[in-house]
């Protein structure tokens, strides 16, 4: 379970690229807020390092996290003591009964589950449904095709104090399937360590995933920001309730 965010892009995420967690953290509060879950358990699915687990705590709530990367899950032990993190894949994962599942930047595109498919996602918002308490909501986003234009893969890098992160990106038109491969430099000592990984996601559209939703029995709406935090290009959110 430790081929992707491993140790050093685990810590580049977090030091990084956690705007999409804590800029989002105050918007899911008031749509906790407004849907009168004032309390309860959120499971936190994809939780990576903590940063919104640590935001949903403050405001009292109890979290439960579950990443599939260790390197994650150790950042997010030691940032929030006070909740509970597992590494596991969010595909398996039992999901205790809880007021709120959450899951913030893309997590259900990841193909690191080898049993992730259209099949295992409908099967994850079934136990999800299950798990959520009358009146619980799901809150999660997911990236949409479109990512990159088509026949043209994207090269960007992105750079810290002591870090470098370089990543390539090809969509597949067909099998809807990004691929990022990344090459990160961390300084350790007076050297930089590289390191390689490859990311592949599964893009759905939003009308289908709405349509799965329904399905199961959720009411969804959805949304292009949570709170003041507009998500990037080619990616949607969706408030999704279990009727009270
Ligand atoms: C882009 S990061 C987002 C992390 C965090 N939600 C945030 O916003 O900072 C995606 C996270 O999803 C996790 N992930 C991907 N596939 C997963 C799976 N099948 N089960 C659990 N976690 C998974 C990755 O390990 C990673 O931490």
């Amino acid at each position: 379970m430790s081929e992707w965010y491993k140790q050093d892009l685990a810590f580049i995420h977090d030091v990084g690229f956690g705007d999409w967690a804590l800029k989002s953290a105050s918007g899911i509060l008031e749509i906790l807020n407004r849907s009168q879950i004032p309390e309860g358990l959120i499971v936190e699915l994809g939780c990576g390092s903590g940063l919104s687990a640590q935001e949903f705590t403050k405001a009292h709530y109890k979290v439960l996290g579950i990443d599939i990367s260790q390197s994650m899950i150790e950042i997010a032990r030691t940032r929030v003591p006070d909740a509970e993190f597992r590494v596991e894949s969010l595909f398996k994962v039992e999901i205790p009964p809880c007021n709120a599942v959450i899951s913030l930047s893309e997590c259900l595109n990841y193909l690191f589950d080898p049993d992730n498919n259209s099949q295992t996602l409908v099967q994850l918002f079934y136990r999800i449904y299950n798990a959520l308490t009358p009146g619980g909501v799901f809150i999660f986003d997911i990236a949409e095709p479109g990512q990159v234009t088509p026949g043209s893969p994207s090269k960007n890098f992105t750079e810290g104090e002591d870090w470098v992160v370089l990543v390539d990106k090809e969509e597949n038109p067909e099998s809807k399937i990004l691929t990022r491969r990344i090459i990160t430099f961390r300084k350790v000592g007076e050297h930089y360590r590289r390191d390689d990984e490859v990311h592949r996601q599964q893009l759905y559209k939003a009308a289908d995933v709405t349509a799965k939703l329904r399905q199961v029995g959720f009411e969804v709406e959805t949304t292009q920001s949570y709170g003041q935090f507009h998500l990037p290009k080619a990616h949607i959110a969706f408030i999704a309730y279990k009727p009270a």
